[in-house]
């Protein structure tokens, strides 16, 4: 992953780069440098850990700092060698003349590395980034021209990059390069910046250009110029940014988790307006591509993606699979890739993706595309590159989720999977679903006011949270369309308390979790009224019985049942089928409790980052 930034204009570069880096920790914060560049001297400071400890540094650079105008710089999640600040970006060749951060992994890095040992180069650091220092240095001996330094070196380096690299023989230009990573570079007024990604830059600009795939580029105060894979002068298209800087700040919130699992109604309004008008006509789907006489055609759906954008996909499965009646097999994208797949024309794949840049499910869509197959792609980020690979791209409009742990993309998902499945019934005439569907518009017109009433009332979750964060281990079960609810609610735990909590289907707790179950392993039961409440109950007693404590997150309990719990949530009203909606404000907020009552960093949990763009 990594975040890059750099910048050139009149304001100071370091400024530029720490704002702008503050907003790339999400894609990872083991270590963090800038490079200042000026009058042809260049200076890098670097540190390891939290980007507090690089704005530490460069306070105590006050000279450097108030001079620069031009600078590069770099957030990272390590991949190749510790976290070490030895590690960390930027990276210079031997002489220190040309100065890089990098984003994206090198696959041949072992090779083009024993390649420039033996030509003299020598190596400080462990990671890959270093070697394609050395390489364009190698490049700019010969041609003594940065851009074309770089322009030859990207054709001998197989992998995934986003660079911005300087030299001190051109101090008036930052020269970058794309292939498999995200790039944008933002045009300002006398001034010009670069960043992985829109947040990093969106204060100061809201025109840019991205960066297509082999595209090199120079960027000068004044000037952008791009060269496509030929080295061909070309012209990419400016774009208007979609965000405002607003959507990044936290509004008085403690953390952008909590202000996240808020903001989760408005998302709901969001996604279903002027999508779903009444609960008595169809849904105007226009961005979905296929004719209705293709759609008739569809034999099996595959939904892929990765972490809790698979889990929405699991409800996805429930949700198709009954309105649509199409079978449908969700996976992990690491696991879609890699093996002989089966998909054809008549394969409905789905992409569903927070960030649009997630590594795996990249690489998984690309090998659908070219079995035939019709790609949906589902994603917060319209500008990514998944987005640029769909045939038909549902845009999810959640505004910029900063948390690592994903919340409100995760109701926005699933949002559009129960538009995507109540399109695709109503295309197929599926008419004996049609008064089921209704009922559920119905209640997804009604859902942001049930999720206020959640997120308004938090006091009985803060008092449970408090109760059980001492716990070290925790299992969550739910059946049927809320199994997914059960792996996803574990999964915020872990991620952000480092408690250990594993999500079963509750059927299962028999079959070998049972064995866990003591007074000191809390299970949680998803259960809501339909066809699975009674067996989830039956589950609740086995647990009981081996004297687990019993956590309820429930739409209903029958007096004579409350006993059984140690401690109840109830939620509103809601059917089986859209229930995965509300359950799921409860788990996040359970487990944002439980990490903020033990003190966790929550918006950056360790060893995590929001964007996962390597494999
Ligand atoms: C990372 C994030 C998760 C996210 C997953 C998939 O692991 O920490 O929160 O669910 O990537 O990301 P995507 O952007 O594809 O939804």
């Amino acid at each position: 992953m990594c975040g890059i930034i750099g910048y050139i204009g009149d304001k100071k570069a370091s400024e530029v780069l720490i704002n702008g880096l503050s907003h790339l920790e999400y894609r990872g914060y083991d270590s963090s440098g800038v490079a200042l560049s000026y009058k042809g001297e260049v200076e890098i400071y670097k540190a390891q850990g939290k980007l507090i400890n690089l704005i530490e540094i460069l306070k105590t650079k006050e000279d450097i700092c108030s001079k620069s105008h031009l600078g590069i710089g770099h957030i990272r999640w390590a991949t190749h060698g510790l976290p070490t600040t030895l590690n960390a970006h930027p990276h210079t060749c031997n002489c220190k003349s040309l100065t890089l951060v990098h984003n994206g992994i090198i696959e041949n890095y072992q090779e083009l590395k024993e390649e420039l040992k033996s030509k003299g180069c020598t190596f400080v650091s462990q990671t890959d980034t270093e070697v394609a220092a050395h390489l364009i240095a190698q490049e700019y001996g010969k041609t003594k021209d940065l851009l074309c330094a770089m322009q030859n070196a990207v054709k001998k380096i197989k992998g995934a990059f986003a660079f911005c690299a300087i030299h001190k023989n051109e101090p008036d230009k930052i020269v970058v390069a794309k292939r498999n990573a995200p790039l944008v570079i933002g045009l300002g007024d006398g001034e010009n910046f670069i960043a992985s990604d829109i947040p990093a830059i969106i204060e100061y600009t809201k025109k840019a250009i991205y960066l297509s795939d082999y595209q090199v580029g120079v960027v000068t105060k004044n000037d952008v110029k791009i060269y496509d894979k030929d080295d061909k002068l070309i012209q990419n298209k400016v774009e208007n940014l979609p965000f405002e800087a607003i959507a990044i700040s936290k509004m008085g919130y403690k953390h952008f988790m909590l202000k996240e699992i808020n903001e989760q109604s408005d998302v709901v309004r969001n996604v279903l307006s002027s999508k779903l008008v009444s609960s008595s006509e169809n849904v105007v789907l226009n961005e979905f591509k296929l004719s209705k006489e293709k759609i008739k055609k569809i034999t099996r759906v595959q939904i892929i993606a990765c972490g809790t954008s698979l889990h929405a996909g699991l409800v996805g499965k429930y949700i198709i699979e009954q309105l649509a009646k199409i079978p449908v097999d969700v996976e992990a994208s690491s696991e879609y890739i890699y093996r002989d797949t089966i998909a054809d024309e008549n394969t409905l794949v789905i992409g569903i993706s927070q960030s649009g840049e997630t590594a795996d499910t990249i690489t998984a869509i690309k090998q659908a595309k070219e079995k035939g197959s019709h790609i949906v792609i589902i994603t917060n980020r319209a500008d990514s590159t998944m987005a640029r690979l769909a045939d038909s791209l549902l845009p999810v409009n959640a505004g910029i989720e900063v948390s690592v742990a994903a919340t409100k993309s995760y109701m926005a998902q699933l949002m559009s999977l129960y538009l995507l499945s109540f399109y695709l019934s109503e295309q197929k005439e599926i008419k004996e679903y049609s008064s089921i569907i209704k009922n559920l518009k119905q209640e997804l017109i009604e859902l942001p006011n049930k999720i206020e009433l959640i997120t308004q009332n938090p006091q009985n979750i803060q008092k449970i949270a408090k109760k059980y964060s001492s716990y070290k281990d925790f299992i969550f079960i739910a059946r049927g369309i809320n199994y997914p609810s059960a792996l996803e609610g574990a999964l915020k735990l872990k991620e952000i308390s480092y408690i250990n909590a594993t999500g079963y289907c509750a059927g299962e707790l028999k079959h070998g979790p049972i064995a866990m179950l003591d007074e000191n392993m809390p299970v949680l039961a998803v259960l809501n009224t339909g066809i699975v409440y009674d067996k989830v109950l039956s589950n609740c007693e086995e647990a009981r019985a081996r004297q687990a404590k019993l956590i309820g997150v429930t739409n209903h309990i029958a007096e004579k049942d409350k006993g059984l719990f140690d401690d109840l949530i109830i939620i509103p009203q809601i059917s089986d089928m859209a229930s995965p909606a509300l359950n799921i404000v409860v788990l996040q907020m359970l487990a944002y409790y439980i990490a903020e009552y033990l003190g966790k960093d929550v918006d950056q949990p360790r060893n995590l980052a929001k964007s996962v763009t390597v494999e």
